[in-house]
């Protein structure tokens, strides 16, 4: 019998089950790899044979036990970047190795050979300040900067590798019988899952046989580590001594568990490590299942008295071990050698890319549940937003408005005229998002099955037959997003005429795109499944809904023809998924830990790269109380992406239904929202052109400040905007850490004056005479701001009393009606006793300005304290300019009616 989406929902409905998922102790590759290492095999290079090419310097290295040789290449990559490649000399077939995530080839920069023997070689780049020194027996790289070894390779000897094998039973019939990587007799195999892992009623058959790698990253002076999304868990990394790896590995957990570090819905494999003076990067390109150990050797303080007078030159640094294990493919690593925070995301988006920029609608507030009924439900929902006076952009359609949960089809009972539906949210300049799952429902008379099957675009199973798993619409297979061809063919069903009843205000929504299979092991795809290339599942695992998004941005754009830019929200992601555009955490639960988890968890995912980040406002699962429903609106505010959303079971919660007093707070905190949104705009501009993460961990403004390092309740948005969310329930009063001993801060809302309380110094001398902005504006929804430079960047600064507005891109033109209606000079001390206005441009300027001016004296009290639901969550900095630019000729996404 045909499973329906009703009995999987029973399955989900289960809170986490820790048998359906593994830990570290059930997985083979990592008891392999803990086995093997504590016997301490060792690799020695062969240096006196090392090549250097235009590209990259070559040798040879080999296990003392398998004497089995790998071949390691160090690449220099322009903006101070290492990659080092390792892989088998002659594997018995290739290695997976991770396609389309590098933007392009990365160019590389020749490095120098300035000493060696057999037991040594110093490599160096252009500028000889970066050096690479290897040391051949036993195999170790240090990572030498400005005469500092800022990071160690293989220091601990836990490079790991596993050589591909003849299977055993055709191996029974060769000589090299006893030819094996994994020292292990035959009782031990099944055990350590060389060709056969069990996990409860499901076994992984392994063609290859064993295939994982490892290797250690020895990083000294640091303490501070953060990265490697995405888990349920603070946003400074922890040690994992004492308990599980951090997991990578894509997975649908229904309400996960929160300080976990179980995998999730995607993998970013790159973590960055701070201390004051430097930041690093380590980014581990591969795709399969991947696992991460931390470990922090604190600084060892010998005293005076102990050690004698000699004591303080032997001052131990402290030291943090990073083990990074994978279930197959190669090493392919790159360090990213900063030294700033800000170079180091430099580089990284040099590998991946930048945020895409979101269409401007995309930055104001979205509305969804699972499920917006029917035609004549979204039309009463979309009139309570007016009715209320509530602005929002965006309403959205989950799986049930479509036929049997077959994607780009409408359920002709529910929503019998979609057009007619979009044209409502037309008039009032709204969008519609509509789910498209990756899994597609077997029926012969579906016509995306049909072409699908007949083109040979499923993911295959072992046995060579389309691989079948149940998910939504019960039995389905599940598009091969792998394949280019598949990726065209998916794209091109976007198009309006393919993709009957949709407009071009109609946008996307990938899920359950890890890829989610409810019977299937730790509910996902069989590693053994099979992909385009006859690759198997479990190399690329982890980058299936990055090419799912890709191909779905990619759809959008062509049904525009090239001219309107695409918003796609996605479940699952890898590293470079910010090139096709949000991401959120899945499916929470409405409990106030899980609003608290929201902020680490998207710090830790925008300083890798994913700025269009959110979480579900109000929590996916259960129904929150009014106060958790009003706290998270007010945080949701200011977090990227801000989406109402609630499973299928709860109870209705727009945000008029918790009575006047809350209706007026979510209100208040969505026009906050929509007030601030010409500096959201300004800040993914950054993200998209520069790299810059939109919301910041107070490490990346303060890298100085070891205060701020451990800080994951509060974070800037920009360099202007601090902000604390409220995350307690009944909270009466919040405790704001305003950094920066030289820092003026104000309250964004009575501008209340503060100074940053720390006596750390700030590197930055401030003098608070001085301010500065940008402010970057467009049509909002094209790619003319690329092609035809159709777009305003503006420069503010505010020095000695004078305020000059200038272009900070001239190739930008955008004729725009928007005036600077207001400017706010805060800080001044008394009120000026002129003001004048002076212009180059030749039209006049016209101004009516009213200067407001706040006392000098410090507040007494908190101005949170007054209000139970009153928030003091956003401080301005006076070091960066935040300007309040009301337009009075809206653009598009200014609603007239608010
Ligand atoms: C998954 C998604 C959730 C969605 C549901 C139905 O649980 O995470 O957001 O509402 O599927 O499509």
């Amino acid at each position: 019998m045909e499973a329906t989406g009703k009995e999987e929902i029973s399955v989900e409905d289960e809170a986490v089950d820790k048998n359906i998922f593994k830990d570290c102790s059930k997985i083979a590759f990592y008891r392999r790899q803990k086995q093997q290492l504590s016997r301490r095999s060792m690799y020695q290079a062969s240096l006196d044979s090392a090549t250097t090419g235009k590209d990259s310097t070559k040798f040879q290295i080999i296990n003392e036990t398998t004497k089995v040789p790998l071949v390691a290449e160090v690449y220099g990559i322009e903006g101070n970047i290492f990659r080092l490649k390792i892989n088998e000399e002659t594997p018995l077939k290739p290695r997976y190795e991770v396609p389309d995530v590098l933007t392009s080839k990365p160019s590389t920069v020749r490095l120098i050979s300035c000493a060696g023997d057999a037991d040594s070689l110093v490599l160096a780049d252009g500028k000889g300040d970066l050096k690479c020194h290897i040391t051949a027996n036993p195999f170790k790289i240090d990572l030498v900067s400005e005469e500092e070894v800022v990071m160690s390779i293989n220091s601990l000897g836990q490079l790991y590798f596993e050589h591909l094998q003849i299977p055993l039973k055709q191996r029974a019939t060769k000589e090299n019988k006893e030819d094996t990587s994994v020292d292990t007799s035959q009782e031990d195999q099944e055990d350590l899952g060389l060709w056969e892992e069990k996990f409860g009623k499901f076994v992984d058959v392994k063609v290859n046989g064993p295939a994982s790698i490892g290797l250690d990253f020895s990083l000294h002076g640091f303490e501070h580590l953060y990265g490697i999304p995405q888990h349920a868990e603070s946003h400074q990394l922890k040690n994992t001594s004492d308990g599980d790896a951090y997991r990578l590995y894509n997975l649908d957990v229904y309400g996960y568990k929160i300080h976990d570090k179980m995998g999730i819905y995607g993998s970013v494999p790159y973590l960055l490590a701070h201390k004051p003076g430097r930041t690093l990067g380590i980014f581990w390109l591969n795709a399969s299942e991947t696992l991460v150990e931390i470990n922090t050797e604190p600084a060892v303080k010998y005293t005076l008295t102990q050690m004698g007078p000699a004591a303080a030159k032997q001052k131990v640094r402290c030291r943090t071990d990073v083990h990074w294990m994978s279930e197959s493919g190669i090493i392919d690593v790159f360090l990213l050698t900063g030294p700033t925070p800000s170079d180091v995301f430099g580089q990284y988006s040099y590998l991946t890319g930048t945020q895409a920029m979101p269409p401007l609608f995309s930055l104001g507030y979205h509305q969804c549940r699972w499920n917006y009924e029917d035609e004549q439900d979204v039309k009463a929902v979309d009139a309570g937003f007016d009715e209320h006076d509530i602005p929002y952009d965006v309403m959205w359609l989950d799986i049930e408005h479509t036929e049997g949960k077959r994607y780009f089809t409408w359920d002709k009972k529910r929503f019998p005229n979609p057009r007619r539906m979009q044209e409502l949210l037309r008039s009032k300049n709204r969008k519609l998002v509509v789910i498209s799952d990756p899994h597609i429902k077997i029926d012969p008379d579906y016509s995306v099955y049909v072409k699908a099957k007949e083109q040979g675009f499923f993911v295959r199973n072992h046995e060579g037959g389309d691989f079948e798993g149940v998910c939504w619409p019960g039995l389905s297979s599940y598009l091969d997003f792998t394949n280019p061809k598949v990726r065209e063919w998916y794209s091109g069903l976007f198009t309006f005429s393919a993709y009957q009843g949709s407009t071009d205000i109609l946008y996307i929504w990938n899920d359950m795109n890890e890829p989610s299979v409810f019977r299937g092991p730790e509910l996902t795809m069989q590693k053994n499944a099979i992909h385009h290339g006859n690759w198997e599942h479990r190399e690329l695992h982890n980058i299936y809904g990055f090419y799912q998004q890709m191909a779905t941005a990619e759809g959008l754009i062509q049904r525009s023809k090239g001219k309107e830019r695409p918003f796609v929200l996605t479940r699952s992601f890898f590293a470079g998924s910010q090139k096709y555009g949000a991401v959120w955490t899945g499916d929470n639960t409405a409990e106030w830990s899980y609003l608290k988890i929201s902020i680490p968890m998207l710090l830790t995912l925008s300083i890798t790269g994913i700025s269009f980040c959110g979480a579900d406002v109000g929590g996916f699962i259960g129904n929150p109380e009014a106060e958790l429903l009003v706290r998270w609106y007010q945080a949701g505010a200011y977090q990227p992406f801000f989406r109402g959303h609630a499973t299928m079971n709860t109870k209705r919660r727009e945000p008029w239904l918790f009575g006047e007093e809350n209706t007026q707070l979510i209100r208040e905190a969505i026009r906050q929202r929509y007030a601030l949104l010409p500096y959201w705009y300004s800040l993914f501009y950054r993200a998209h052109v520069a790299a810059q993460p939109v919301m910041r961990p107070l490490w990346i403004e303060f890298p100085e400040e070891l205060d701020t390092f451990g800080v994951e309740d509060e974070y800037m948005l920009g360099s202007a905007l601090l902000v604390h969310p409220v995350t307690e329930p009944k909270a009466s009063t919040v405790d704001v850490f305003l950094p920066g001993s030289n820092e003026v801060w104000y309250d964004s809302k009575t501008f209340a004056l503060w100074e940053g309380a720390r006596t750390v110094k700030f590197p930055v001398a401030l003098d608070t005479d001085s301010a500065m902005g940008e402010f970057y504006l467009d049509d909002g929804h094209s790619f003319q701001y690329l092609h035809q430079k159709q777009f305003l960047h503006r420069k503010f600064s505010f020095l000695s009393g004078v305020l000059i507005n200038s272009c900070a891109d001239k190739r930008g033109h955008y004729p725009s009606k928007c005036v600077v209606e207001q400017i706010f000079v805060l800080g001044l001390k008394k009120q000026p006793s002129s003001v004048t206005t002076r212009s180059s441009d030749k039209w006049t300027l016209h101004f009516l300005m009213e200067v407001r001016y706040t006392g000098i004296q410090r507040e007494q009290g908190h101005p949170a304290a007054s209000h139970q639901l009153g928030f003091l969550q956003t401080m301005v900095k006076m070091s960066l300019w935040l300007l309040h630019i009301v337009p009075k000729c809206p653009p598009c996404i200014w609603r007239s009616s608010h």
